[in-house]
């Protein structure tokens, strides 16, 4: 018989696609590390597992705690699993900008949810950050798993995404393009790639509306940078100690329409029914196009997956009231 021991036991080894349609006018071959294949549907449950072992490892988190985090959705989806296997409590704060549905998920899952305003400052105390952070003051016995700055984020793509993609590639990939939220995806594939061959490009898919394009290019952390943006998951108005700007080549931001569109284009040509950071990849993947040529490999990272977005930028009244379709 074949079996995983536990549904965590599935996390990791996901499959690389070739993109068809979409890419038709790049000289190059695309390839998308699909990790809607984790039991979770996201690329997290590799980085959740990684932190909550880590934690316990070190006594960070004890038997019976209380797992406390601000998440977009997905890293709660991965915390959530693991905290069901391992016999945990989860209290999740999200910004009030994220899908109805990652709110619903989590409450599937077993957690409990706390949903607060998008439009404030990160150092104001009705932020996402500054209450996740309060929690885990009040709430005894409990870790505060804090992502952005959690090292063990950036380590799981280092042991994990980054040797699976190097070995799916035969060690012929040429370029990583990748969203960034907390950097841990970017930076930990990044450095996995370029130790094994130091020639491989690594970009970075940005928002508008976010500070990481212009920190990197000038060093410079810019206010006016920032401002509210619909797209989900990646950018952001801090600088999380996940992303190390050192193994970035460069950042390219796409605007929140292209990446909707793009979003609804992907399963649309590739039959690829994914997340909105899946669509701004792929389209800032586009817009790089004189970076590549005939020889090269390019991988793309696809976060997460279609259902979460239901409400939003595959339902065409919401795509319409957005201005993104006629
Ligand atoms: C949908 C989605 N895309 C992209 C990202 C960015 O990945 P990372 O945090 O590893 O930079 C996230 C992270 O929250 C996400 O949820």
């Amino acid at each position: 018989m074949q079996y995983a021991e536990n549904i965590l036991e599935t996390i990791g080894n996901t499959p690389l696609v070739k993109l068809n349609k979409l890419t038709k006018d790049l000289p190059c071959l695309v390839l998308a590390k699909y990790e809607t294949f984790n039991p979770g549907n996201s690329v997290k449950d590799r980085m959740a597992v990684k932190m909550i072992e880590d934690a316990e490892a070190d006594g960070r988190l004890k038997p019976g705690g209380t797992i406390i985090e601000g998440t977009s959705g997905n890293t709660g989806m991965g915390l959530a699993l693991v905290a069901i296997v391992k016999g945990y409590k989860c209290i999740f704060v999200m910004s009030d900008k994220q899908s109805k549905e990652k709110m619903d998920i989590l409450r599937a899952v077993g957690a409990e949810v706390i949903v607060c305003p998008t439009d404030v400052a990160p150092t104001d105390p009705r932020s996402y950050y500054s209450v996740a952070k309060r929690l885990s003051e009040e709430t005894p016995n409990s870790w505060y798993v804090n992502q952005y700055d959690n090292l063990s984020n950036t380590k799981a793509h280092y042991e994990s995404t980054g040797p699976e993609i190097w070995k799916q590639t035969g060690g012929k990939i040429t370029h990583f393009v990748v969203g960034v939220g907390t950097g841990g995806t970017v930076s930990g594939v990044g450095k996995y790639l370029k130790e094994q061959n130091p020639d491989i490009k690594v970009w970075g898919i940005d928002t508008y509306g976010s500070v990481f394009k212009k920190y990197h290019e000038t060093g410079i952390f810019d206010e006016n940078e920032i401002y509210p943006y619909v797209t989900e998951g990646i950018g952001e108005d801090i600088l999380p100690k996940n992303v190390d700007f050192d193994i970035i080549d460069g950042f390219e931001k796409v605007t929140d329409k292209d990446a909707a569109v793009y979003t609804q284009l992907l399963a649309k040509e590739e039959g690829m029914f994914l997340g909105n950071s899946a669509g701004a990849a792929i389209k800032g993947l586009l817009q790089l196009k004189e970076h590549f040529t005939k020889d090269d490999v390019v991988v793309v990272l696809f976060h997460d997956h279609g259902s979460r977005y239901v409400g939003k930028m595959f339902n065409n009244e919401w795509m319409k009231e957005m201005g993104y379709i006629d």
